[in-house]
């Protein structure tokens, strides 16, 4: 049990579902018959059930008792089936690379640009890297603002990365990666900056002491890093509470 909690809640609330439909097609084999919103019910029933037994938190759960009312509402409009698999391949491409991480996609506002501006060294030769770089901005600021740096964003969204990479096209000191950050090797940076999530911060500080040179700076955005203290927060405007925090490494 403690393992299927580990498991991100999209896949949770898919075996939710999945084992609510299974129970459903075993009652139909047994020769159980019912209308068919009766059935509708009992899938949205099951899959709360399990969705609770499961740890989702409450905005899951609703999620999951709504959807076979929707599958069930959908059912019988006349969409044609490529409008759900183009929908999917839509989502999927903007938001895939922090599905499984639990990292939504949303941006450093501008005041954030520039405190962030003044945490990076004005040193030739710096190499600063964004993990999750979304749409780029943080990058492409910088890279213009420091023509000495190097500036590298890595971003696993293949049309966010798209984006982040024709913004950061002008800017032959901007390099745009598609991939993990999990698999960038933080040991070449002089700065690493994250503005993900709560859940991945403490495998990337671990990652970040692991990899980065002593001297070296690792910013994260709004995040606390469970276990260790910020040497400076520098409070930003936007989101409420939004901040940089800075260890010096
Ligand atoms: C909150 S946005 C931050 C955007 C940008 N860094 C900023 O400060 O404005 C987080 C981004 O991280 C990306 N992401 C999530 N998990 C990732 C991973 N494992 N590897 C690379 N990118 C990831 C998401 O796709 C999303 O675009």
């Amino acid at each position: 049990m403690a393992l299927l909690r580990r498991l991100p809640p999209v896949l949770r609330a898919l075996l939710a579902q999945a084992l609510a439909f299974a129970a459903l097609v075993a009652l139909a084999r047994l020769g159980l018959r019912f209308p068919g919103l009766v059935w509708v019910l009992m899938q949205a029933v099951g899959a709360v059930f399990l969705s609770r037994w499961m740890d989702l938190n409450p905005r899951w759960i609703l999620m999951q008792g709504a959807l076979p009312f929707l599958v069930r509402a959908l059912w019988g409009a006349a969409v044609p089936a490529w409008i759900y698999l183009a929908l999917f391949a839509a989502l999927a491409l903007v938001f895939g690379g922090g599905l499984l991480s639990r990292v939504p996609l949303y941006h450093a506002s501008r005041d954030a640009w520039e405190k962030l501006e003044d945490l990076v060294p004005d040193q030739p030769g710096l190499r600063f890297v964004d993990l999750g770089c979304g749409f780029g901005g943080p990058v492409a600021r910088l890279a213009t603002r420091r023509p000495e740096g190097i500036f590298v964003g890595v971003e696993a969204s293949p049309f966010t990365w798209l984006v982040a990479w024709l913004r950061c096209l002008p800017r032959r000191n901007a390099h745009i990666r598609l991939g993990s950050l999990w698999r960038t090797d933080l040991a070449g940076f002089d700065v690493a900056y994250a503005f993900l999530s709560p859940v991945p911060m403490p495998a990337l500080w671990a990652k970040a002491r692991r990899e980065m040179r002593p001297g070296t700076r690792f910013i994260s955005h709004s995040f606390d890093v469970p276990g260790a203290t910020p040497q400076r927060v520098i409070p930003v405007k936007g989101r409420e509470g939004a901040r940089l925090l800075v260890f010096d490494l």
